[in-house]
């Protein structure tokens, strides 16, 4: 590499840049592809780099770019310190490091610990190896039940469905929380521990400035017989007595990690994908662990003030218990687009609704993208860090109708295509308005890109002011010229369906959930999610006003 970046030069100043930043998460596969193959890859993201530093965004998640066979759309992980070269080569992931420190924009890899694929050389290994054999230590192998051994371990079940042991033919059976495909790891084994301290040493000494943990909170396993049946494991038994959940040992492996992180100028950063109870989150959070865990509890909330209040109080509580920023998240390649569950009455079971190919009911697709801006704007004005998707800056709804035939999540062929799973949220994103994959690639996309997403393609969004993409880069550049310290004060509201708070520096953000207008506060509009008539809020909307005379009040 030659001359320093921008960022290679003042990164070191700042050690908390992760504090506030604006995450924006790429599913590779599926945001640009540069050769027509119709998968994306890391030269489609690098070219896209100026889009991404137009949009304003202060880093970049990758979800998985490994070597992969795809039972888990990456997440089934071959080789840790590889590209897929369907995605790309090293070459071209440091090409792509460097163009996003160029442009001020850091970069953040996904780490897949709980389980390896089953196509990696040790899980090769150790189906190659007898019972007892060293090999079979680095994953959970145990005999079967039943004279011999024709029946799992126990009755536990996958969370894609159906039991998770497989058996392997010599009497032993693997664990699987996920998928088949994804043995898990044995975390007490201590070989393991230090190839994953490897894996990340490897990213970082390559410049990556921070990790995102997948499954962070299912490393560590108690698996003393007699193994715990799955009706116990459904029990609330949270709080370190769960045989295979946040266990408090699993800590123990993060503080060996933070050790590591902190030995980089600034100090690498890390996110918990954690399902845990809030309660238990900030032990991922901690300084002394991995630093950062998502609360997924905006992203599980439905269009109610008084939640997101409560929400909000809670987390940002927990932030000062952990000495972490709090994250907020309302889409993730796991989940239904946002814009899409706003669109839908409360309470709609949205697998089912997706088994009903989004058919019933219908999604109100004005509303959910209203409410999805207005909720958008106000996970913005929040103190602590922002976790974007792919493609929610162009308002793009869920993909509900995906054919059974191009469907490629495993929750669909293990549940017997009773469930249709996220595939939906993972379609390529339209970057020009025509053409057979609206500019995502050539002819051909690894999930079909629907005509009508035409509508949202990025080409055409650049160059409407009213477009969601232009709301999404004023509220980001408006973001970066306010956010200051961590702190947040509640307004007075109005109504209960008005959510109101000011941040120092007069910056206040008002979110109306009601459905109609609502007297606005003092202050010049800033940024709104919706246009603005007068001095009123209008219905499911958000403004950020700033208030003249911040200390006048
Ligand atoms: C995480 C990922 C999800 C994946 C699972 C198994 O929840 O976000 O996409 O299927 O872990 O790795
Ligand atoms: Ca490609």
């Amino acid at each position: 590499m030659t001359a320093l970046s921008e960022l290679e030069k003042t990164s070191a100043q700042d050690p908390a840049w992760w504090r506030q930043a604006v995450v924006y998460q790429v599913y590779p596969r599926s945001f640009a592809d540069s050769n027509g193959d119709g998968i994306g890859d890391l030269p489609g993201i690098t070219g896209k780099v100026p889009y991404l530093r137009g949009l304003g965004v202060d880093a970049v998640w990758l979800s998985p770019f490994y070597p992969s066979a795809l039972a888990d759309g990456g997440y089934d992980v071959d080789d840790y310190r590889d590209v897929d070269p369907r995605i790309g080569t090293l070459e071209q992931f440091d090409e792509l490091r460097a163009a996003l420190h160029g442009a001020g924009i850091r970069l953040i890899v996904d780490i897949v610990p709980n389980h390896t694929s089953n196509r990696h050389v040790w899980f090769r290994e150790a189906l190659d190896s007898p019972p007892g054999s060293r090999a079979r230590e680095r994953y959970i192998f145990r005999p079967g039940r039943g004279e011999h051994g024709e029946l799992p371990p126990s009755d536990w079940t996958s969370t894609f469905g159906g039991p998770a042991w497989e058996p392997v033919g010599d009497g032993e059976w693997y664990l699987h929380l996920f998928a088949p495909e994804q043995p898990d790891l044995n975390w007490a084994d201590d070989e393991v521990r230090q190839e994953f301290l490897t894996t990340l040493k490897f990213w970082a000494d390559r410049g990556v400035d921070g990790f995102r943990i997948d499954v962070a909170h299912a490393l560590a396993k108690d698996l003393t017989e007699p193994l715990a049946s799955q009706a116990d494991l459904e029990a609330d038994i949270w709080g370190g007595a769960h045989p295979l959940e946040d266990r408090d040992e699993v800590h123990d492996i993060y503080r060996e990690w933070r050790r590591l992180f902190n030995r980089y100028d600034p100090p690498r950063t890390a996110v918990a994908e954690a399902w845990v109870p809030a309660h238990r989150r900030s032990r991922y959070a901690s300084p002394d662990g991995l630093g950062q865990a998502f609360n997924f509890d905006l992203l599980e909330a439905g269009w109610d003030a008084a939640a997101f209040t409560g929400i909000i109080d809670k987390n940002l509580a927990l932030a000062r218990e952990s000495g972490a920023s709090s994250t907020w998240v309302l889409s993730n390649h796991d989940v239904v687009r946002h814009a899409t569950r706003y669109a839908l009455p409360d309470g709609t079971d949205l697998a089912a609704w997706l088994t009903g190919d989004g058919a019933d009911p219908r999604p109100d697709e004005a509303r959910g993208l209203r409410r999805a801006r207005a909720a958008t704007l106000l996970a913005l004005a929040l103190p602590g860090s922002a976790y974007l998707y792919q493609g929610e800056e162009l308002g793009l709804p869920e993909v509900a109708d995906l054919p059974a035939d191009v469907l490629q999540d495993p929750t669909f062929l293990r549940s017997g295509g009773e469930q249709k799973g996220r595939d939906g949220c993972r379609v390529p994103l339209p970057w020009t308005s025509h053409g057979p994959t609206l500019g995502f690639g050539d002819q051909l996309a690894h999930l079909p890109v629907p005509a009508d997403f035409g509508r949202f393609a990025v080409e055409h969004q650049e160059t409407d002011d009213e477009s969601t993409l232009s709301f999404y880069r004023r509220a980001l550049a408006e973001r970066r010229r306010l956010q200051t310290e961590e702190s947040l004060e509640w307004l007075a509201s109005p109504h209960p369906t008005v959510v109101a708070f000011r941040r120092p520096g007069g910056w206040t953000s008002v979110t109306n959930f009601g459905s109609s207008p609502a007297p606005m506060p003092a202050g010049s509009v800033i940024v709104s999610s919706a246009p603005v008539e007068g001095r009123e809020v209008p219905a499911e909307a958000t403004v950020w006003l700033l208030q003249d005379h911040p200390h006048d009040d």
